[in-house]
């Protein structure tokens, strides 16, 4: 499974602004989410978190219950002193593979986490999306595209097409929609993404 420390690490050591992954404002996240859920009474569970600002903006959009997860606790705790005292927002600090969530959500979101998996770490991933979203609930992922980064943070990483994604979530989820992005990092690069949106099966 991942080790937890040397992401805790780039937060410790990195202006978030420098991060590739930087963001002011979420999108496609929030777009997305507002096209299956109605944020305002919804809840939403944010898989790999770091210092996103979805956080903030879904409780801005009336959100009555987050949580963010991540294996970085500076991450994390830097989410917490943005947003202020908030009991919508629950932080945990976890890897999403060993995580066993106690409760199910209405949307589970991940923006570049899943690409970082491989072998049995994507297995207990699915694992877990599946015990986290009740029937009907939503999945929504977003990873690098096949003809985006082969590395990030260093870090080699598996790209998806959205037929790859809706395939390796299909025991589960029924595809919904496929978008592709690209970010534009700090520096400038762009970096191709796969976005999907699937719906938790009955069963
Ligand atoms: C590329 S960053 C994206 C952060 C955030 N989703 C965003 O859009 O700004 C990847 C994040 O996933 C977290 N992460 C990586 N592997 C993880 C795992 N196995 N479980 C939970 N979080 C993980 C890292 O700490 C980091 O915050």
């Amino acid at each position: 499974m991942s080790d937890p420390v040397p992401w805790d690490a780039v937060y410790r050591t990195r202006e978030e602004t420098a991060l590739s992954w930087f963001q002011t404002s979420p999108e496609p996240s929030i777009g997305l989410i507002v096209d299956v859920i109605d944020p305002s009474t919804a809840s939403v569970v944010d898989i790999g978190a770091g210092m996103s600002r979805l956080a903030d903006t879904l409780l801005d959009h009336g959100c009555p219950d987050l949580t963010v997860v991540d294996v970085s606790a500076t991450a994390l705790r830097v989410v917490e002193r943005r947003v202020g005292a908030d009991d919508r927002l629950t932080s945990i600090v976890a890897d999403v593979t060993e995580w066993r969530p106690t409760r199910t959500f209405d949307l589970w979101h991940d923006r570049a986490v899943l690409h970082f998996l491989n072998g049995v770490a994507i297995d207990a991933y699915r694992e877990c999306a599946a015990r986290a979203v009740h029937p009907g609930g939503h999945l929504i992922v977003g990873t690098f595209s096949p003809d985006g980064p082969e590395v990030c943070s260093g870090r080699s990483v598996t790209r998806y097409a959205d037929t790859e994604l809706f395939e390796l979530f299909a025991d589960r989820f029924i595809p919904i929609s496929s978008s592709g992005q690209v970010h534009r990092t700090p520096s400038g690069t762009g970096q191709s993404f796969t976005w999907v949106t699937l719906r938790r099966r009955a069963t």
